[in-house]
């Protein structure tokens, strides 16, 4: 998604708003720019992909200004080329934009017809005009601001930064975060408190539909209907050490090596180790022995964690669970009995289709549970529960900690229900808690096969397509581990319930067509023996990841053995993980791809 930040500075801001902004590459984008202000006149320089032409172009044309706007974009309108790169400017005003505009079209003839020449593509550009056409009606950049925004239509952050005003920014959120920094003499704006972290740990989130006046001395917010307004300012946790790669060539293998210590430190938020018992650290605002269903709601891999979760809950506490993606539930008019508890699992808890769909599920009088990775979202604020992951920022654009950090949390979750329930006794609950607290040191098991797990990758990196099968909660793991590989390698990859495999799939198998087989020691492993000798039959390359004996189990012989450390059967989705972004990771980087920031990827889709 895209990234913005501004800066009221006591000293020239270009570079230090690139710098920022760098902190905000996480978010995925493809062009980039600045805007200061030089005696008063507007000035900009915009490039073409990564930050670093942006910083070349400021060389050759370096700019002075002592405050100013930058802006990194992930196109929705318009091609990723210079000329369509934010800041977009007229004569009197420089403006960055995230989100759509959803009504640009009738405003840029509106604006057109009143003589206004466009010379980009972007949605974005309407607004730069309206407010300019505005301005020129005689209003001031205050009132003119304030009178642009309720034409606008759609999800946005916005920052103006205005010709001869060079003690003034403007700030306005409605859908996409945006956040005030409070400094010393000089003020400061960003999508996230990552991107102000160099500069102060003093923040103030908008809520939606606010919007704020910057001068050095601080910054006036007001609602949607103008009124003066007040929101608490916070100390970010977004330290500028958190946002650092060490000594890994990525962020996404930092974070992968991270999950030990970070699910490890997400149990401890819900398990009494005292006791070995489930600890929630929050009241249920309901009587739970009231539910009769439970609805989760998520995208992509927050999704295959909801999937999961599906198991433990269904089994754990006795109730049907419904798991559908948000970009499906928010238009399907599904009906919600009021009393209900909705769950969404979201990292960023800004992702636009899930926040959608959890103001669908609030509006029908349903419980809503956010299992979020920032605190400080805006699903962390709307939901009547927050249960946080506390996996730390994530920075690769693929999910890997936040992943093992929401089963670890929904785990917890279950057996907690499950015991509010009665579906789940002492006994019972004291031997799940046992497992999970295993699930660190396993992970960490599960790490020391990253030299086989490279081997493997290297011969993968040469698939056209690749199947994934697992039964169980290794089902949703084989669509995660799809989901990895294709949006780190770009390799076609799919993935499979075991047991469909005779309904249609296994026409694909051949000796062209890898086979990741996910058997744990579980349940239905037995059954999943019989897929994996269905594959064998076939001539299909069997890649299995399970225990060291599996494939001697089986009778088969697989081209590759991932041996897993032995464990119980319940959790193995929280170990199982790691072998599956392990194996993505290294295939991306077998190619040569960047792991951190896959082509076409944002971090946070907060536009639909
Ligand atoms: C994860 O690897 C993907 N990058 C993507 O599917 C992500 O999980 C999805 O966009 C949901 O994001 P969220 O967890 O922030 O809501």
């Amino acid at each position: 998604m895209c990234g913005i930040v501004g800066i009221i500075g006591t000293a020239p801001v270009a570079l230090p708003i690139v710098d920022a902004l760098k902190r905000l590459e996480y978010r995925g984008y493809d062009s980039a720019g600045v805007a200061t202000l030089e005696d008063g006149r507007l000035t900009r320089r915009r490039a073409e992909g990564k930050l670093r032409n942006l910083e070349r172009t400021l060389l050759e044309q370096p700019l002075s200004g002592r405050i100013g706007i930058g802006h990194t974009r992930w196109a929705t309108h318009g091609r990723p080329n210079e000329a369509n790169a934010h800041p977009h400017a007229t004569e009197r005003l420089a403006v960055v934009h995230n989100g759509i505009i959803e009504n640009f079209r009738e405003l840029r003839e509106a604006l057109v017809a009143k003589g206004r020449v466009f010379d980009s593509e972007t949605d974005t550009e309407v607004v730069a005009h309206l407010v300019t056409d505005l301005m020129e009606g005689g209003l001031d950049p205050v009132a003119a601001v304030a009178a642009a925004l309720p034409r606008l239509k759609g999800a946005f952050a916005l920052a103006f930064l205005f010709a001869g005003e060079p003690d003034l920014l403007i700030g306005a959120r409605r859908g996409a975060p945006l956040a005030v920094g409070h400094g010393e003499g000089e003020m400061f704006l960003g999508s996230d408190a990552m991107a102000l972290a160099p500069f102060t740990d003093a923040v103030t989130y908008l809520e939606d539909g606010d919007w704020a006046v910057l001068d050095r001395t601080g910054a006036r917010l007001f609602d949607e209907r103008d009124r003066p307004v007040q929101r608490p300012r916070q100390t970010s946790a977004a330290s500028a050490l958190l946002v650092d790669k060490g000594h890994y060539r990525h962020f996404m293998a930092k974070e992968i090596h991270e999950q030990p210590e970070v699910v490890g430190r997400t149990l401890s938020h819900y398990i009494d180790p005292a006791t070995g018992t489930i600890r929630l650290p929050f009241e249920l605002p309901f009587d739970p022995t009231r539910l009769d269903r439970i609805t989760i709601l998520a995208c992509g891999t927050a999704y295959m964690a909801g999937l999961t979760a599906k198991y433990w809950l269904e089994r754990f506490c006795r109730l049907p669970v419904d798991v559908d993606v948000a970009s499906e539930f928010r238009y399907r008019e599904a009906p919600m009995r009021a009393g209900g508890l909705t769950i969404v699992v979201s990292q960023s808890g800004e992702t636009a289709d899930t926040l959608a769909s959890l103001r669908y599920a609030k509006a029908l009088g349903q419980h809503v549970l956010a299992v979020v990775n920032v605190p400080t979202s805006t699903m962390a604020r709307e939901a009547d529960i927050l249960a946080p992951t506390l996996a730390g920022p994530e920075i690769g654009v693929a999910s890997t900690k936040a992943f093992t950090c929401q089963l670890a949390t929904l785990a917890c979750l279950a057996i907690g229900l499950g015991r509010a329930l009665g579906t789940l006794d002492r006994e019972a609950e004291t031997a799940l808690v046992a497992e999970l607290m295993a699930v660190p040191g396993l992970i960490v098991a599960a790490t020391r096969r990253e030299p086989a797990i490279e081997a493997i990758a290297r011969t993968l990196s040469h698939a056209r397509d690749v199947l994934y099968l697992g039964r169980g909660t290794s089902y949703p793991l084989a669509l995660e581990g799809a989901l990895k590989l294709k949006e780190l390698s770009y390799i076609h990859a799919e993935g499979y319930a075991a047991g469909e495999l005779k309904h249609g799939p296994i026409a694909l198998i051949d000796e062209t067509m890898p086979v990741v087989v996910l058997a744990p020691p579980d349940a239905v492993f037995e059954k999943t023996v019989s897929n994996l000798q269905e594959v064998a039959a076939r001539g299909g390359r069997i890649i299995l990841i399970g225990a060291a004996d599996a494939a001697e189990t089986a009778a088969i012989t697989a081209d590759a053995t991932l041996a897993m450390p032995p464990m119980p059967p319940t959790f193995t989705a929280l170990v199982y993980a790691v072998p599956v972004q392990l194996l993505a990771y290294h295939v991306a980087v077998v190619m040569g791809n960047d792991a951190d920031q896959p082509r076409n990827l944002a971090k946070s889709v907060t536009v639909e």
